[in-house]
């Protein structure tokens, strides 16, 4: 099976890749436009790991490449590629948002619709289209009210995912990641600050009081719902929450934090930043019924696996463990 992967070079696409590459049946071929957002050389790192016959990477930015060649023979595609950063989507940088998330999208889109040999085309979406939500556990059928710019363009590309599934039978479906953690995550989210900042004996600043609550969801849990959501038998158009099991205030990261490495951390709580929700929680019950999909690891486990990662990266290849942690 030839997959495609968008975002290849990132913190989910990477870990993605890495985990189809261990079957042998399926080849990946991954496309990256390798953006500055932040360092290239994690990137680079992550890509260097998944070396080997069976991928291949397209260097280059969806919205510009010969997308039907791309496209020839593939059967499924991951679309993960986009502009992430929740609180930094706001001024003149919504433009990178826009052509990244939206217009990227239906390139990608537009291709697939005239393809042969797609079967299932998996978008990734965000908890972040819920913005202050509805009710919780937030369901699916929840109206989406994104809280920021960035939100607003990952539900535009939903909806423009959806619209391809019921105009053209795009056999599609988006899954809605909560706050994804584990080894790779991108060096501007939470966990990875406040590991580093707890192991360098440096202050961590908390936006707001700490009390805001996120479902945090662990990468190695997402990336078995992406495989999974390529190989079920669901109808196109479909939208599942992937959500992690818990819903913890930032709080109580720090302090299992603090436990697991044995130390105060020196917390300094700074302005609430535009954007920013109190609380994201989603319910399980369709990723359940539909990809047999449930989150196993706990945030303990999970946090653990990111501190043992940044512990051993520096000086290292930055690989991902094959192993997923104890639950
Ligand atoms: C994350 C990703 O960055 C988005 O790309 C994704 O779409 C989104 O999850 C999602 O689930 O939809 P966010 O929840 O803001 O966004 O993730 P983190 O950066 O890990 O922040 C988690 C919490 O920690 C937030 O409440 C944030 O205010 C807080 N935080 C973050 C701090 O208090 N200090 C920091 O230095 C960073």
């Amino acid at each position: 099976m030839k997959v495609l992967i968008t975002g290849v070079a990132g913190f989910i696409g990477s870990s993605l890749a890495q985990a189809i590459l261990q079957d042998e049946r399926w080849e990946v071929l991954g496309i990256d436009s390798f953006s500055p957002y932040y360092d290239l050389s994690l990137k680079r790192r992550n890509v260097r790991s998944l070396g080997g016959e069976r991928f291949s990477l397209i260097e280059g930015d969806i919205a510009s490449l010969a997308l039907p060649e791309v496209l020839d023979g593939v059967e499924v595609v991951f679309h993960l590629a986009g502009q992430p950063g929740v609180r930094g989507s706001w001024g003149s940088g919504f433009d990178q948002y826009v052509q990244n998330n939206v217009v990227a999208t239906q390139r990608l889109l537009e291709a697939s619709r005239d393809s042969r040999s797609l079967h299932r085309f998996v978008y990734a979406s965000s908890s972040s289209i819920y913005g202050e939500a509805e009710s919780y556990p937030t369901a699916e059928t929840d109206t989406p009210a994104p809280m920021s710019p960035y939100g607003v363009t990952k539900l535009a590309a939903e909806h423009m995912v959806s619209l391809y599934a019921k105009n053209f039978g795009l056999p599609t479906v988006s899954l809605r990641f909560f706050t994804v953690y584990g080894p790779r995550q991108r060096p501007d989210m939470a966990f990875n600050k406040f590991i580093r900042a707890g192991l360098g004996m440096q202050p961590i600043y908390v936006y707001g009081d700490g009390s805001q609550v996120r479902e945090f969801t662990h990468v190695s849990d997402i990336v078995r719902a992406n495989i999974a959501a390529a190989q079920v038998e669901i109808e196109g158009g479909q939208v599942i929450n992937l959500s992690g099991g818990a819903s913890v205030s930032v709080n109580e990261v720090l302090s299992t934090l603090s436990g697991q490495l044995g130390r105060t951390l020196d917390v300094r709580y700074t302005n609430v930043v535009a954007g920013d929700v109190t609380r994201t929680g989603g319910s399980t019950r369709l990723a359940r019924q539909l990809l047999g999909w449930e989150p196993r690891v706990r945030l303990a486990a999970g946090l653990r696996s990111e501190v043992d990662w940044i512990k051993s990266e520096d000086g290292n290849r930055g690989d991902a463990p094959d192993e997923l942690p104890a639950t």
